[in-house]
């Protein structure tokens, strides 16, 4: 896990207005929350913030939110922050991939995984491609360690990854035609590599 810190003033840009479509549905967010309680909106807000803003949440976004929210400042940049959801400072254009780094992807193969990203999109996380295309970065557990190893790119999640698979899917972002998410190796979803395992006979004969 990396310090998580804004990206550097040069990086920043002067101001963050949400568009008028954003806008309206920022509103409706906050107006599910009960009277006092609209500051629980923050993270939905945020989050939409980011995709306005490329991808990633700029200084000026985040008091944006704090300021539409009637929140402290440095109550939002807690948050943006804190999870590894939000990018503090710009990333690629097509895909910024975070591979799962934690302990059950790493023993099935993520150091491998970020590999890939090193030769691929950059020596080191959070730069940029040459082509300004790709960025990555290494993420604690994502919540699929029965598909590990894996990486989440943007909203999705690609699964039961090799070096060659995870190559794959960035072509797919390369070419603007990425694949289905999840598991790249053709099992559904988290059911057993091959087909069933278990209860495959009725008394003693195959199933047919
Ligand atoms: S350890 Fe990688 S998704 Fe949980």
């Amino acid at each position: 896990m990396s310090v998580r810190r804004l990206a550097p003033k040069e990086l920043q840009p002067a101001s963050f207005v949400f568009t008028d479509e954003n806008l309206a549905w920022a509103k409706q967010q906050i107006a599910k929350f009960p009277e006092g309680r609209q500051q629980s909106a923050v993270i939905a807000i945020l989050w939409r913030a980011q995709e306005q803003n490329a991808g990633w949440v700029s200084e000026a976004a985040i008091r944006a939110v704090a300021d539409l929210l009637g929140m402290a400042h440095i109550r939002v940049m807690e948050i943006a922050t804190f999870y590894t959801m939000f990018q503090l400072s710009p990333v690629g254009k097509k895909a910024h991939v975070q591979v799962c780094g934690t302990t059950p992807c790493m023993l099935r193969g993520a150091k491998d995984l970020v590999e890939v990203c090193k030769h691929r999109i950059h020596h080191d996380p959070f730069h940029v491609s040459a082509d300004g295309d790709f960025s990555w970065e290494e993420v604690e557990c994502l919540g699929a360690c029965v598909n590990a190893p894996m990486v989440m790119i943007w909203k999705d999640t690609y699964e039961d990854l090799t070096p060659e698979t995870l190559n794959k899917v960035l072509d797919g972002f390369a070419s603007g035609n990425p694949p289905e998410p999840g598991p790249q190796n053709g099992r559904q979803f988290s059911a057993p590599e091959g087909g069933p395992r278990v209860l495959t006979s009725v008394d003693g004969k195959d199933k047919p």
